[in-house]
């Protein structure tokens, strides 16, 4: 089977890159590099001694993706790409909505001319807003994202749901990750935000590396267990193994299908940050500040429902995230650049 990734040079995208190639699918990737280089398919190579065939383009790029549907027999699409910084699309809302909508209607426009109708979509647990109860299952309702690339995503979701109503050929399942982190177990891929990151788990770890100088912690008076942001963090090659369950489940079902993808625990921050000391054995240097505006307290998920229909669990513990995060960041502290 052959496979369409788009954002396959991305961090989750790369990951799953590698997965689909051990599985035996053939892969082609579609990526602007807007926020990625192609190194990570290099990896991917080196790790797996396969390779996808990569494409620099854009998912806005009608033309271009008739082009690859004509020239590849593609069965169904991982579509990732998309920009992801929550600040950046306060300040960008037209380049935000542009490239996740615009582009995931083109794509959509695009593989029904091309008769292909198996997608599996990037969303995220922002759709969720702040629920009231924890944890947050798929039949909860969604909220209302406070900026343009949260409500970007459920846009997305809102339009696909469309699309499946109108036209029962599709089959196409929502994603909805939690906090991704981690990298393979190799510490030859991983996650190479450029800038500062946004994200609280590579800014630990470039504050490990001496990259950066000390930590904020958004908060320390949530009523959590420590009175810090507790999340739903999930290793990277554990949710790459749920998108291919998903491949594998749409393709005997119509229609869409939500799936949370997420360990089920939560962690504070606290207890990351003394997670990846331990896994680092370096110390990291913290700053108690202010609560960052837009955050919850708590999220994480009740994944029972990827248990029951894709048979997918997630496997990979908090120390584990942490230790494969460390042998990246410290095997590459200049991320894929050195
Ligand atoms: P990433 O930025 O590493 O990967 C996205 C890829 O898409 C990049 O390689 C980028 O160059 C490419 N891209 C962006 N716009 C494009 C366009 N218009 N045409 C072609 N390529 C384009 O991000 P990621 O963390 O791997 O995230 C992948 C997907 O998962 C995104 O849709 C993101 O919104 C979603 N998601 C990510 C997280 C997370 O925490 N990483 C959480 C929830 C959802
Ligand atoms: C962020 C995004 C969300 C996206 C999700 C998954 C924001 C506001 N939200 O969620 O839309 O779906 O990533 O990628 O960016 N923290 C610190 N210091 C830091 C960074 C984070 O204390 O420097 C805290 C946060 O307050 C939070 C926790 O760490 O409690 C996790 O933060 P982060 O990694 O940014 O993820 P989310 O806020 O869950």
């Amino acid at each position: 089977m052959k496979i369409l990734v788009t954002g396959g040079t991305g961090y989750i995208g790369s990951h799953t890159t590698l997965a689909l190639l051990e599985a035996g699918f053939e892969v082609v990737v579609l990526d602007n590099l807007c926020n990625s280089s192609d190194a990570a398919l290099h990896a991917v190579e080196a790790i797996c001694g396969k390779s996808a065939l990569m494409i620099h383009g854009d998912v806005c790029d009608r033309p271009l993706l008739d082009r690859i549907f004509q020239q590849h027999s593609i069965d169904a699409v991982l579509h990732f790409a998309g920009l992801k910084a929550v600040g950046e699309s306060v300040r960008k809302p037209l380049e935000y909505y542009e490239s996740n909508v615009c582009g995931s209607i083109t794509l959509c426009q695009a593989m029904a001319a091309a008769g292909v109708f198996r997608l599996v979509f990037s969303s995220s647990a922002t759709v969720y807003g702040a629920p009231e109860q924890m944890p947050i299952r798929e039949d909860f309702p969604t909220g209302t994202p406070t900026n343009p690339y949260g409500q970007s995503k459920l846009i997305i979701e809102n339009v696909l749901r469309d699309l499946c109503a109108a036209e029962p050929k599709w089959s196409i399942a929502l994603l909805r990750y939690f906090n991704p982190i981690g990298a393979h177990a190799s510490g030859h891929m991983g996650e190479d935000p450029s800038g500062i990151p946004n994200n609280l788990v590579p800014y630990i770890s470039q504050v490990a590396v001496g990259s950066l100088h000390e930590l904020s912690i958004f908060g320390d008076d949530y009523p959590t267990v420590d009175g810090t942001g507790v999340r739903d963090y999930i290793h990277v090659v554990d949710l790459a193994d749920g998108h291919l369950k998903a491949l594998q489940s749409i393709s005997t079902r119509s229609g869409i299908n939500v799936w949370n993808l997420g360990t089920g625990d939560g962690y504070s921050v606290l207890q990351v940050v003394r997670a990846f000391e331990q896994a680092s054995g370096r110390s990291v240097p913290y700053r108690v500040m202010p609560r960052r505006s837009g955050d919850v307290a708590e999220c994480w998920a009740d994944s029972s429902k990827a248990q029951k229909e894709l048979g997918w669990k997630a496997t990979r513990s908090l120390q584990e995230m942490m230790t494969d995060t460390w042998r990246w960041q410290s095997n590459h502290p200049r991320g894929y650049q050195g």
